[in-house]
């Protein structure tokens, strides 16, 4: 038990609390006997002050802009490994040896199939419906699927099922695409890697040979691999909050699906490219830079600012330098969305509002223009990265459920509503 204690003074009570420290990062006060030793709860709408839990998979360092996935440099893995060997880190802990990362992958790979009734699922839907929408439904619909996978308290139903999700939801997100374009679905093929295959389910169409390119094939599996986890962010909590009541693990996915679609966070990479596409030209820039600091404006730079990060995301320093790499391999000089990106955030950088602000590129800023450049419509951005998101709410979610410690979510309140009053017949309103 920490010897350490924090100490809270209301009127002339003075309470104690421990102190816990973790391997890293702040330290936290464990105020789990609060509202029984003083009849008062704490109050953090936003939970900008609050460990909702303690987790060992994804640590943020907001100040110094890092970002590790079980203690390894997300700047290093981007570099040196691959999606499924950081998919086998952040589930398992370690990076895998080779055998280890050859079952890894055969295991995924012999679950890429969806059940071929959920086909049927898509059918239901508009063609001009938003890929997001049918990813959270079909998403949820795997639980109407892999009944032998949904026991939560099974350890063997929790690793089929979380093996399952990774190895399934690129088809799932690349059917969305076929579905929305018209053309036909295009099954997964064993013999190309988990990026490759999502970019050949997507490009590919039964009437011509479709060779993913390597260079756009590593350009994908890293932008995955950037996307894979990020600590407590508001999907990630969303899956935890609905996996601690116990719901299977496909009904917690598809409502991180769900609270990832808003742009102010996994929606901003679509609502990034379009206000890039909408600023159109640099010298529109200012104008755009005011409405963003005008109070009254709901307006704000999508792609700009993080709770945590305080200095520049990580994660956008490689998506960058991956976006010049793609741009100059499709010959794709001088693209102009890219000038107004790197002029805006250029711009931005030397304004105080946002230097003060500590308000800086993330994640989904450089990324839609990758996206757009390699053929995706805006619409299939959030998707993509709900597809790389998958490992890291499934890992959280398996976190979770495996703690010993683990209690169902029931946040309180501060109520300022009526009082309790006396119902009053509708003869005397
Ligand atoms: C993701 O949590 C995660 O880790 C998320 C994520 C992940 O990997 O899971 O990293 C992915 O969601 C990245 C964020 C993507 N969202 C956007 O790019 C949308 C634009 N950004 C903002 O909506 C905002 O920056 C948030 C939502 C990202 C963060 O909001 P906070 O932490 O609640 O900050 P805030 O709203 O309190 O802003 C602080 C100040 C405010 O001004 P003041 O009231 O102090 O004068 O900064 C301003 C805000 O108005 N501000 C912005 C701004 N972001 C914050 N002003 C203009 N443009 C912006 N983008």
């Amino acid at each position: 038990m920490s010897a350490e204690k924090a100490t809270l003074t209301i009127g002339d009570q003075v309470y104690e609390f421990d102190v816990l420290h973790g391997s890293v990062g702040p330290d936290v006060i464990d105020i789990r006997s609060l509202y029984a030793k003083t009849g008062m709860f704490t109050y953090d709408p936003g939970f900008t002050s609050t460990a909702a839990c303690d987790s060992a998979i994804t640590y943020i360092d907001g100040a110094k802009g890092q970002l590790l996935y079980r203690g390894y440099s997300i700047d290093e893995l981007a570099q040196n490994s691959n999606y499924l060997e950081v998919c086998y880190l952040l589930l398992y802990g370690a990076l895998p040896s080779q055998a280890e990362l050859a079952d890894f992958v055969e295991r995924i790979t012999m679950h890429t199939m969806l059940h071929e009734q959920m086909h049927n699922l898509y059918r239901g839907f508009r063609r001009d419906a938003h890929p997001m929408a049918i990813v959270c439904g079909v998403v949820g619909a795997m639980a109407a699927f892999y009944h032998d996978s949904t026991d939560i308290n099974d350890p063997e139903q929790r690793e089929i099922a979380s093996i399952r999700m990774i190895a399934k939801i690129p088809t799932i997100a690349a059917y969305a695409f076929k579905y929305a374009i018209g053309q036909p679905f295009v099954y997964p093929r064993n013999d190309l890697s988990y990026a490759a295959n999502f970019l050949h389910m997507c490009f590919s169409v039964p009437t011509a040979d479709y060779e993913v390119d390597p260079i756009i094939e590593r350009a994908m599996d890293r932008i995955f691999m950037l996307h894979a986890d990020h600590e407590q962010n508001a999907s990630t909590s969303t899956v935890r909050l609905s996996g601690s009541s116990d719901a299977n693990p496909f009904a917690c996915i598809a409502a991180g699906v769900a609270c990832l679609w808003g742009p102010a966070h996994g929606g901003a990479n679509e609502a990034a490219l379009n206000m890039l596409r909408e600023i159109g030209t640099p010298d529109r820039i200012p104008e755009f830079i005011a409405k963003a600091k005008d109070k009254s404006d709901p307006f704000r730079l999508m792609g700009f600012g993080h709770r945590v990060y305080k200095s520049y995301d990580p994660r956008a320093q490689v998506m960058q330098q991956t976006a010049k790499e793609v741009l100059d391999l499709l010959g794709v000089e001088n693209n102009p969305t890219l000038q107004v990106a790197r002029e805006l955030e250029k711009i931005a950088l030397e304004d105080p509002y946002f230097i003060e602000r500590k308000l800086y590129p993330n994640v989904d800023f450089y990324s839609g223009i990758i996206l757009d450049a390699i053929g995706f419509p805006t619409s299939m951005f959030t998707a993509i990265f709900a597809l790389a998101r998958t490992v890291g709410w499934v890992s959280q979610w398996k976190e979770m459920i495996a703690d010993p410690q683990k209690k169902i979510g029931r946040p309180r309140q501060l109520y300022n509503g009526e009082p309790r009053r006396d119902y009053v017949p509708l003869s005397n309103r």
